[in-house]
């Protein structure tokens, strides 16, 4: 009857060891999961679109740009309002001869004594509007795309879709997986103790009862009172394949801390004195990189805001909020934001941002990532030589309509058969990287 007894607790030890692979497997499950829609950046649900719009779509696209480049700055197309007020309805409001005098020049609608322009212009703190020198079908395309509410931004959802992450940007979905080890190997090892020392209870309080409530033969009193073996441990199948799960997922969750660490900087997410969200401002309120970043188009260097332009808009908006008020002391005392600053090449390397983003036309979020999604920037390609290299070698030159590549172009072409790119006009020549 005891040696039975003592089976069913080797059963119960193995039953807990059997729920405990079973439950690392979900585990190891739903991490990869996540690891995938992090890489991904989609959020299951994150699809609900714009509605369907009854314009001319090309006409609405035309107003899209013209909108976003212009207008966003200060207008949402839903309800919210940033400096001016949202242009969700306003189609209904006013006339559209009214909009276009309006948006040409909202001034001399306010002095020719128009009520609604004045009564609006004295809402908004008497703000001048700018005036736009556009032709008439250009405001009604920037109205149609109003009017067709795809603008209207749909409740917060994370990771906006559209931005395919590239194969750099591993590091979120890696940094997710080793958070996971992490908690699988905490919640292994308490599971453990508590086995243990359940067991441990279990067994003394047996053995207590035994030894006093009943008469013992000696076969019996021998299991019973034995002494504890630690090479039964040591043999016992079950303890061994915990030790090896136990250094398998140890040693798993060193790799990717080290796979993380060989991008060099890659990934590197510093917190910021104030917490600016790009994807509050250049997501969901759309305002355009170089409204902050001015110098991105013209000079070597993209530049950082000054506290000033960020009044542009807080001198109005959130003033209460405690984020806010830090930019309101960095003015009082005339200092700068300590901004904490995230890319860094080495000073021997040179490197200017009009060169590819006015001159080469490469995206911001090709070197950048998927800026307009993070609540906080990292860095997201590897900035090391080889990755300037491999993309001077691969992107074709935009020789178009340039005669200054005339006849470099037909030199190439008469050598060789690959595309022009970057490298055949001498990208790939240490001297236009290093000083
Ligand atoms: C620098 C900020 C700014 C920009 C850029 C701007 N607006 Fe305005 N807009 C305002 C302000 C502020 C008001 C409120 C009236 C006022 O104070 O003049 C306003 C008012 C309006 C109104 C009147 C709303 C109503 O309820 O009657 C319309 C329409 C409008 N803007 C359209 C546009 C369009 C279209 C563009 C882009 C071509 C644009 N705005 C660009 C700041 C701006
Ligand atoms: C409203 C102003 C604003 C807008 C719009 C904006 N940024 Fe920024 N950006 C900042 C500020 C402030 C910082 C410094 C704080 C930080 O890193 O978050 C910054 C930092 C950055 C950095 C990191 C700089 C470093 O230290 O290495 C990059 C890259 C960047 N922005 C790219 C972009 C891109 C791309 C866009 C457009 C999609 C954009 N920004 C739009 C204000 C802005
Ligand atoms: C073109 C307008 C605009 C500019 C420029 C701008 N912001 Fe904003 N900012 C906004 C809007 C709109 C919000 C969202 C307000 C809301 O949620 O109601 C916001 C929100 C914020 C918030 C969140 C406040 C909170 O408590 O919720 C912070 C922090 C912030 N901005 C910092 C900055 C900084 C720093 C700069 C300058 C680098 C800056 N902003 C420049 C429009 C702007
Ligand atoms: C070809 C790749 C590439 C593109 C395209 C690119 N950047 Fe950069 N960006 C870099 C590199 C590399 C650095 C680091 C520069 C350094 O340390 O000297 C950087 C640095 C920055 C910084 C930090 C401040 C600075 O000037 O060093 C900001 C802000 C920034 N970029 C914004 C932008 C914006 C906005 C765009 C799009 C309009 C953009 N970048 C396009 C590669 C790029
Ligand atoms: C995503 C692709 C891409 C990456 C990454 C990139 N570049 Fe470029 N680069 C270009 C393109 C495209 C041009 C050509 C622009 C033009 O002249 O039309 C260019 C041109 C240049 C030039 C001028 C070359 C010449 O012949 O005059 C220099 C210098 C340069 N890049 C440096 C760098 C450095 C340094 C890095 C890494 C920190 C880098 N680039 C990363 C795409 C890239
Ligand atoms: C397209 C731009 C580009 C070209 C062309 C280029 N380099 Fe570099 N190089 C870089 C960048 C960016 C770095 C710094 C990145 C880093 O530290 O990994 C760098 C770093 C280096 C370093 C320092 C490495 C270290 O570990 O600090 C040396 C040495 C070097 N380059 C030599 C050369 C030589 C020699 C050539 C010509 C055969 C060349 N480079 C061509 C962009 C370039």
């Amino acid at each position: 009857m005891i040696s039975c007894i003592l089976k069913t607790q080797s059963k119960i030890l193995y039953t807990f060891l059997l729920a405990l692979v079973v439950s690392f497997g979900a585990f190891a499950q739903e991490a990869s999961e996540q690891a995938e829609i992090a890489q991904k950046g989609v959020t299951p649900g994150a699809t609900e679109g714009a509605e369907v719009s009854t314009g001319d779509p090309a006409v609405i696209s035309a107003g899209e740009a013209l909108f976003k480049n212009n207008c966003a700055v200060c207008h949402s197309a839903g309800g919210d309002v940033i400096v001016g007020p949202g242009l969700q309805g306003v189609t209904d409001k006013r006339s559209e001869s009214w909009l276009i005098s309006w948006i040409k020049n909202s001034q001399a609608l306010i002095q020719s004594g128009d009520a609604d322009a004045v009564a609006v212009y004295n809402e908004y703190n008497k703000q001048a509007m700018p005036s736009f020198a556009f032709s008439d079908d250009e405001v009604k395309s920037i109205l149609a795309y109003i009017e067709s509410g795809q603008g209207v931004v749909s409740a917060p959802s994370e990771g906006v879709p559209g931005a395919t992450a590239g194969e750099n940007v591993g590091t979120d979905a890696i940094g997710a997986v080793g958070g996971y080890l992490d908690i699988v190997l905490v919640v292994l090892i308490i599971v453990l103790i508590v086995l243990v020392v359940t067991l441990l209870l279990i067994a003394s309080l047996m053995k207590n009862y035994l030894n006093q409530n009943r008469k013992l033969n000696e076969y019996d009193a021998e299991i019973v009172n034995q002494r504890f073996d630690f090479s039964k441990i040591y043999k016992s199948k079950a303890v061994r394949t915990l030790v090896v799960l136990i250094f398998v997922v140890v040693l798993l969750d060193l790799t990717i801390d080290k796979v993380m660490g060989v991008g060099i900087q890659q990934g590197y997410a510093p917190k910021q004195p104030i917490a600016f969200s790009h994807k509050l401002h250049a997501g969901e309120h759309q305002i355009n990189c170089n409204y902050c970043h001015t110098t991105v188009y013209e000079s070597k260097s993209a530049s950082i805001p000054s506290a000033n332009i960020c009044m542009n808009c807080h001198s109005q908006i959130k003033t209460e909020s405690a984020e806010i008020q830090k930019i309101y002391r960095a003015i009082e005392r005339n200092e700068p934001i300590q901004w904490v600053r995230i890319h860094n090449l080495p000073d021997l390397a040179y490197f200017n941002h009009s060169q590819h983003t006015q001159v080469g036309g490469v995206e911001c979020q090709t070197c950048h990532g998927p800026i307009e999604e993070m609540d906080v920037v990292y860095q997201y390609s590897p900035l090391t030589m080889g990755w300037c290299i491999d993309c001077h070698r691969e992107t074709p030159l935009n020789t178009e309509g340039n005669g200054y590549y005339d006849n470099l172009v037909e030199l190439h072409e008469a050598s060789s058969k690959g595309a022009f790119t970057v490298s055949s006009n001498g990208g790939t020549e240490c001297s236009k990287c290093h000083y």
